[in-house]
């Protein structure tokens, strides 16, 4: 492929789909998002065959619109992990489109995309990460702890044992009554509350980086159940920073314990407010710098998709290897070093 190319990314794991293009691994182009909150809002959750169809629906306009008149030299996509359904319809179009256009085809892990959208400044990919670091991705299908020794060097050091953290906020939210999805409402009720109203349990789980969340969604599901007249901020409060300490406490010590420099925070929940200040103040203490991604691209995108192609592809060129494409779609995907 010739230096300097151009990607043409594809998103559509969960509830959103989005096209991306981006040129030279530096400049964003185009980045569409179509957001499928609207069908899922009034289940409280994301619905996993309603979420095939939105995809089916949109993809096709969502491409065209970002791609436009733009010359592109590959199409990736997000093989997983992530929805059956939406993984399968991302294939299917990723893999005509990569045809119509006689370009390759990639597949990459949709973890590794919310890993590098951390380098996004503006619309421009400037500020590259600081290796070996540790890195936490934290949205509402997965939370995951990993030692990044380099661009596609990757120990997992743990993963949620049960619910996701975005997940558990979206549970909270709904047994509280308030919208989907639940993260920025339950932050937003948070702001009016009293954060030590309710010891909710911090579950570190000892002699492990795995996380588990169900337990605090539990703890919340029986407080409101044996109370009456509950402060939702106060729940709300108490909940967000039960969480957010778990993840701040546990990113830290993995950080200190494998000696990096740098912690990186992406996903959905990365949007937190209350993460982003705890993370931030704890990693000053430790000595630490924190990196997380911009706001705007912390949910599911497509322009980290095709960064995190962009990647790879280069890697391997640099390298005078080939590339892995591995365009299967997987589900259960882990993050694995590349080859
Ligand atoms: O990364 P994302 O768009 O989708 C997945 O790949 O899952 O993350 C969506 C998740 C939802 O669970 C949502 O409630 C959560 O991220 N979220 C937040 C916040 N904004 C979004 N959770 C906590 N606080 C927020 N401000």
């Amino acid at each position: 492929m010739k230096e300097n190319f151009t990607v043409l990314g594809i998103e559509s794991t969960c509830d959103e789909t989005s096209a991306a293009v981006l040129r030279g691994g530096k400049e964003l182009l185009s980045n569409v998002v179509y957001s499928q909150i609207d069908e899922h809002k009034k289940y409280h959750g994301v619905v996993p065959e309603l979420a095939s169809r939105a995809h089916a629906a949109k993809i096709a306009a969502v491409i065209e619109t970002a791609l436009g008149d733009y010359k592109i030299d590959c199409v990736a996509f997000a093989s997983g992990p992530g929805l059956p359904g939406g993984l399968m319809v991302g294939r299917v179009a990723a893999e005509t489109l990569a045809a119509f256009k006689g370009v390759p085809l990639i597949g990459v892990n949709h973890l590794e995309g919310h890993l590098f959208a951390c380098e996004f400044e503006e619309n421009r990919v400037c500020r590259p990460l600081e290796f070996p670091l540790v890195a936490l991705v934290v949205s509402g299908g997965n939370t995951e702890l990993l030692y990044v020794k380099d661009y596609g060097v990757y120990k997992e050091l743990g993963r949620t044992r049960d619910d996701a953290a975005g997940e558990a906020f979206d549970k909270v939210a709904k047994l509280l009554g308030l919208p989907y999805p639940g993260g920025p409402q339950v932050s937003k009720q948070a702001l009016a509350g009293n954060k030590n109203a309710v010891p909710f349990p911090r579950p570190l789980l000892p002699g492990t980086w795995d996380f588990s969340f169900s337990g605090i969604k539990t703890a919340v599901s029986y407080y409101l159940r044996d109370h009456q007249n509950v402060s939702v901020p106060d729940v709300c409060a108490s909940f967000e920073t039960a969480v957010v300490e778990t993840l701040v406490t546990k990113t830290i010590k993995a950080a200190l314990k494998y000696k990096v420099k740098q912690i990186a925070v992406g996903g959905g929940v990365a949007g937190n407010t209350l993460l982003r200040q705890m993370m931030e103040e704890k990693g000053r203490e430790a000595g630490l710098t924190v990196r997380f991604v911009e706001r705007k691209l912390s949910s599911d995108n497509a322009a980290m998709i095709a960064l995190a192609a962009y990647k790879k592809l280069q890697r391997a060129q640099s390298a005078g290897k080939e590339p892995e494409w591995n365009i299967n779609i997987n589900p259960n995907m882990k993050v694995r070093t590349w080859r």
